[in-house]
């Protein structure tokens, strides 16, 4: 991993110095200040056991204002799901099992394949290509619209816009029009929908539009919000995973060819990319009272930057090569890049059947597959996010 920085200056999340590689600062803070203050009424946390600690206490820790690490919260009409508390965050959850429970998720296997094979096809049998806009990025965002139920005409914009919002977070997304224009597109369908009561599918518009008895009717602009998070949660995430875990196995052409040989090792391998390259890097709790953590003083109302990141390279809980990606590391499962407690992500066995598939078909595919030379991992905008903003490959070894 890529530590080139002299002396690293403790990790700020709104240090834009920062953003293009926060790993050598994230392990600045770890050595010398788990929990730092960059700003008033904003401490960073960095030690594994801590954000555990954090994630696992609703009592002293509100989800208000999750994500956002400006001092003004992003306002939106209704909270998000990772944005809300009991009881209005477990109804909601309990609501949306209706379409996570992980039993159906699985049953999806075989339609992310055919997703997966479709996207496969487009590419050329050998040469050199940017795997990420021609094959990574178009996966989880078909699959994400589908599940959803966002028709496949609107699915390129839905994209677009939404792309935009996730490179623009932290920073407030009122003025932003794409901002303007996703939620636009989202309340036609809605409204839609909504026209048609007796179409009914098993889509979560379907199960948000439409009650079922005892449930809760929502208004437009509620299950507008809903979705809206869905598609940022659900999208840039899972590229991200993919596209991390296929440069970190070719990084060294070995991990590629031992996992190609044997193939049982890719959901381990999946697990470790998602511990060394966190897709969320981070999430945020507001603490609900006065108190302290590891002795530093934490003022009601302050706010709490959990590094997923960090936590994922603490030498405390993953040894002293923590920073080494390892497709056999027996423990990579116990990361918390999906968070943990009663807010964790509820897509990760989704995310997990469109990693083994995308990454599975190129190995079938390409079993001889390497980064480019030209290849250099150059990280995508925004701060929530970590990926390599291009994936460059030669299908075929180069001669
Ligand atoms: C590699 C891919 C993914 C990563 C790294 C990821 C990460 C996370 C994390 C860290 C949380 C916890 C938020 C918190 O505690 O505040 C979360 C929650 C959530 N994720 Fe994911 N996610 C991924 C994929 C997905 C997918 C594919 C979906 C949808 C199909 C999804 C839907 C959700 C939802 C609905 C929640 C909110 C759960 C709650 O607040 O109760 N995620 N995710």
């Amino acid at each position: 991993m890529s530590s080139h920085i002299e002396s690293p200056q403790i990790f700020d999340p709104l240090n834009p110095d920062h953003f293009p590689d926060p790993v050598p600062h994230l392990a600045a803070a770890r050595e010398r200040c788990p929990v730092s203050t960059p700003r008033e009424g904003l401490h960073v946390l960095t030690h594994d056991s801590d954000i555990r600690g954090v994630l696992a206490d609703t009592v002293t820790y509100s989800n208000k204002g999750n994500f956002s690490i400006e001092p003004e919260d992003v306002p939106l009409p209704f909270a998000t799901i990772t944005n809300a508390d009991a009881p209005v965050h477990t109804e909601l959850r309990n609501r949306l099992r209706k379409n996570f429970a992980p039993a159906h998720l699985r049953t999806l296997r075989a339609w992310v394949e055919g997703i997966v094979e479709s996207a496969i096809a487009g590419l050329p049998a050998d040469g050199e290509i940017e795997l990420y806009e021609r094959f990574v990025r178009v996966i989880p965002a078909s699959v994400m619209h589908t599940f959803i139920g966002i028709p496949e005409e609107s699915w390129a914009k839905a994209q677009d816009w939404g792309d935009i919002v996730v490179e623009t977070v932290p920073a407030p997304l009122g003025e932003l029009p794409e901002f303007g224009q996703l939620l636009g597109l989202l309340g036609g369908l809605v409204a839609e929908r909504r026209a048609r009561p007796t179409e009914r599918s098993d889509d979560v518009l379907d199960n948000l539009c439409f009650a079922a008895p005892g449930e809760r009717t929502m208004s437009d602009a509620e299950i507008v919000t809903h979705i809206f998070q869905l598609v940022v949660a659900g999208t840039d995430t899972t590229r991200s995973l993919i596209a991390n875990c296929i440069w970190r196995l070719l990084e060294d052409p070995s991990r590629w060819d031992t996992v190609v040989a044997d193939r049982t090792l890719l959901p381990n391998a999946i697990e470790e990319s998602l511990r060394v390259d966190s897709p969320a890097q981070f999430l945020v709790r507001t603490r609900k009272v006065d108190g302290t953590i590891q002795g530093c003083p934490v003022s009601e109302g302050d706010k709490v930057y959990l590094s997923l990141q960090s936590a994922n390279l603490d030498e405390a809980t993953w040894g002293p090569n923590a920073g080494r990606f390892d497709p056999e590391r027996e423990d990579a499962p116990g990361h918390v890049a999906f968070g943990r407690g009663v807010h964790a992500c509820l897509g990760a066995p989704l995310a997990r059947i469109e990693a083994i598939a995308a990454i599975g078909a190129l190995m079938d595919r390409y079993p001889g597959m390497r980064l480019s030379p030209r290849a250099t991992w150059v990280n995508t905008g925004g701060t929530i996010t970590r990926r390599p903003r291009e994936v460059l490959v030669a299908l075929a070894p180069l001669p």
